[in-house]
């Protein structure tokens, strides 16, 4: 069966929900809406997350972007709220919501940002409660019904701590109740292994700046290996078509 490009079912999830199967998703995470576009052409994009700082990046209107972004993947799109008190992180979370419906709701991991969660979900919000990096935090975020949970492993190795360590920790406690829908997002991946680990651990979703997905498709052998093959099949005279 041939699938068209631009078919729905041409994405890798359709075949992997179809089956029965769970695979790990696939966000990007950044802001700039030409290089969600090429991802998305690739079927790399299962999902997208922002934060102020790529925001600030892209130079441009968070609202417009969130729209764009919005309108190019079906999967949600991380839009974070930037109000610190639970009145105020309610508000924008409300508003941001509405500019899509594959919007979530980003907020951060304290106290005000749990009560916002429990609220937002409990109206039928995704919250993804990010700025991780404990399991106990992971355990409040459960509790408060988040859609997803981002623990940032590439600050962690940063100050020299194993950020994989939380990845195994998280996944390993949340996989004791099958019931909860927490989904553990791997967050703030600087390298391949980053995604490769949280794979091999069961991780549920993987958020990758741009340059990590170019960097996974690379490999120098592959580039090698091609080069021979065609100049061997260049010897041979024949074409296929
Ligand atoms: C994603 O949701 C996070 O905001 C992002 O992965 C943080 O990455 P960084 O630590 O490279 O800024």
């Amino acid at each position: 069966m041939r699938l068209g490009k631009t078919s729905a079912f041409a994405h890798p999830s359709f075949f992997f929900r179809h089956a029965g199967l769970e695979f790990m998703k696939f966000f990007v995470d950044t802001a700039e809406v030409a290089e969600i576009r090429a991802l998305a052409e690739l079927c790399m994009v299962d999902g997208v997350t922002t934060n102020p700082s790529l925001i600030a990046k892209s130079g441009r209107d968070m609202k417009q972007v969130i729209a764009e972004i919005c309108a190019i993947t079906p999967g949600p799109v991380s839009a974070e709220v930037t109000a610190t008190d639970a009145t105020g992180m309610l508000a924008e979370g409300r508003f941001l919501r509405a500019i899509a419906p594959n919007v979530a709701v980003k907020v951060p991991l304290t106290e005000a940002g749990l009560i916002a969660c429990r609220t937002l979900a409990a109206e039928g919000a995704l919250v993804n409660v990010t700025l991780c990096f404990s399991a106990a935090q992971a355990l409040l975020a459960a509790k408060a019904g988040a859609a997803f949970i981002s623990p940032f492993v590439g600050r962690l190795d940063d100050i020299a701590t194993d950020g994989m360590r939380l990845i195994a920790d998280i996944v390993q406690i949340y996989r004791n109740y099958p019931t909860l829908r927490t989904e553990v997002l791997v967050a703030s991946i600087r390298h391949p292994i980053h995604l490769v680990e949280s794979a091999k651990l069961g991780a549920h979703v993987a958020t990758l700046p741009p340059a990590v997905i170019r960097q996974l498709l690379k490999h120098p052998l592959t580039d090698k290996g091609l080069e021979a093959f065609l100049a061997d099949w260049k010897k041979t005279g024949q074409s296929i078509l």
